[in-house]
């Protein structure tokens, strides 16, 4: 096993050796025996690294170590004077290019004492720790937040390049584009320049590498949020239901979706999302369903959509039924009353169902709609237009939701009044209305309406010499 340790003094925690050693025969953090801040190895080697602390000890190291966890040992033991202290050996075999990374021991009590190390692995074809040449990666560029193309490479001395397409190197100052080995290009303050395509280059041997990255500015703008039904949802206990809820965004935004419902602890809903892309927005589908509606799924629908630190939200309730129902009742009770000439009537009753019933109103046991003109069914109700005598009648409102065979009927008797009219009237003045003295004369009065009308005859004393005789009635 070789390894190339490499002493970096200003990067030594304490600064100087001496000041080391101190801390080093009190413990107060554990020690590695690599003092060194990293090691370079070759890939398929073994890594073996040791720690000596004053209490328990824990390891951390690259997520990729573990996920190996097969090739990981790590044997903990007592050492020092009487077995004062604790001892923990690591070995890593075969360590692997994908390993590369920090290694880093801490005390179980206190994960801030830590000794580490950072150790290259190093692969023949494997400049970069991670490759895809083919597809970039998307960075999202926030704002206030440092910029990272994470080439992170496989040897620390290895000269790589920052290019932006087509074919603008960037190099870096240190101050405005950072080199990193263990991290990679660190662009502190990104601006819109740092919008597009690049890679990170190497050329080992004459070869090119290349790892492409996409960058994107974050924007988080909520354009609209909506669900496929603002109106109040009805639903019966066992039925299949779903909610759309649709999201468009700005193009490039990101945007999170969630879901705050009655049923949302016990799981009994699936999500699925899907995503468009528009010319300008970007459109994201949320859809709840649940396969079969229990009792306890009655209530609010939230949608609710964040991005960054906006946020808007929208709802709708659901009732859910245990059965199909229906409720009617007299309004204003069994017999009503209208009176002839009346422009319009309206006959109603209190309605409750669900299912959506069918409606349909009989007038003395025949379709009201199709007996006569002036009929119309407006909603649940029906209204007669020009009032006549004729209106007067029973009605019956038949109301069934045929899928359940759930019937019910209402009758509702009409009487239509008419104002008393006095059919003489028109005519009394044309008679002479001369009558010689002491002959008798019978005066006739035909009056109609509905209640009939009582009739009272007045007698008026005629006007001295007036033009016109006298009024009669
Ligand atoms: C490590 O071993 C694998 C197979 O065991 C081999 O394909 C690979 O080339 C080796 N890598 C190095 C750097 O030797
Ligand atoms: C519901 O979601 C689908 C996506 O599966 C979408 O195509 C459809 O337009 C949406 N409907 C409404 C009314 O929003
Ligand atoms: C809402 O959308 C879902 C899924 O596309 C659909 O199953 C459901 O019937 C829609 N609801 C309404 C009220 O349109
Ligand atoms: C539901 O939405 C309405 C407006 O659409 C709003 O006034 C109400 O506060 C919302 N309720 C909840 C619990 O979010
Ligand atoms: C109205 O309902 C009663 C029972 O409540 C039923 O006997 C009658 O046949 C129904 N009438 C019509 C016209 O359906």
């Amino acid at each position: 096993m070789i390894y190339l340790a490499v002493f970096v003094l200003c990067g030594f925690p304490g600064g100087a050796l001496a000041k080391g050693q101190k801390s080093k025969a009190r413990l107060s953090s554990p020690v590695l025996d690599v003092q060194a801040r990293y090691l370079a190895m070759e890939a398929n080697q073994t890594l073996h690294l040791n720690c000596k602390g004053r209490w328990e000890l824990s390891w951390t190291f690259p997520k990729t170590v573990v996920k190996d966890l097969h090739s990981l040992t790590v044997v903990e033991h007592r050492c020092g004077k009487q077995d004062k202290l604790h001892c923990s050996s690591l070995r890593l075999s075969p360590a692997l290019v994908k390993h590369t990374g920090s290694f880093s021991c801490t005390y179980q009590r206190n994960h801030k004492k830590q000794a580490a190390v950072y150790v290259y692995v190093t692969g023949r074809y494997q400049p970069f720790v991670e490759m895809h040449t083919e597809v970039p990666e998307v960075l999202y560029l926030k704002e206030g937040q440092a910029l990272t193309f994470p080439c992170r490479v496989t040897t620390p001395d290895l000269q790589v390049s920052l290019v932006k397409f087509p074919g603008q190197r960037l190099i870096p100052d240190q101050k405005n584009i950072i080199w990193n080995s263990m991290r990679g290009f660190i662009v502190p303050n990104p601006t819109f320049q740092h919008i597009g395509l690049f890679s990170c280059e190497i050329t080992v041997d004459g070869l090119l590498y290349s790892n492409k990255y996409l960058t994107h500015r974050q924007v988080n703008k909520i354009l609209d949020v909506y669900l496929n039904s603002t109106e109040p949802l009805l639903a019966l206990r066992g039925d299949r239901f779903a909610l759309n809820c649709t999201v468009t965004a700005a193009w490039n935004s990101r945007v999170s979706i969630t879901w705050r419902y009655p049923g949302q602890t016990d799981g009994s809903a699936s999500i699925s999302r899907r995503i468009l892309e528009g010319q300008s927005s970007r459109v994201f589908y949320s859809i709840l369903s649940i396969p079969q509606l229990r009792r306890s799924d009655h209530g609010l629908y939230v949608c609710r959509v964040t991005s960054g630190p906006s946020s808007r939200e929208t709802n709708v309730s659901l009732t859910v039924y245990d059965q199909p129902f229906i409720r009617l009742k007299h309004r204003h009770g069994p017999l009503l009353e209208a009176l002839a000439g009346q422009k319009a009537y309206k006959l109603s009753v209190k309605l409750r169902a669900f299912p959506t019933p069918q409606v349909i109103w009989l007038k003395d046991g025949a379709v009201a709609a199709e007996r006569c003109s002036r009929y119309n069914v407006e909603g649940n109700s029906l209204v007669i237009r020009d009032v006549a005598p004729e209106d007067a009648g029973v009605y019956t409102v038949l109301v069934g939701i045929q899928q359940y065979r759930l019937y019910k009927n209402l009758t509702i008797s009409l009487v239509v009044n008419m104002k008393p009219q006095i059919e003489e009237k028109a005519v009394s003045l044309q008679d002479s209305g001369i009558v010689r003295l002491g002959t008798s004369r019978a005066l006739l009065c035909t009056s109609a309406g509905i209640p009939p009308a009582k009739i009272h005859w007045l007698w008026y004393p005629c006007p001295q010499k007036g033009p016109t005789p006298a009024p009669l009635a």
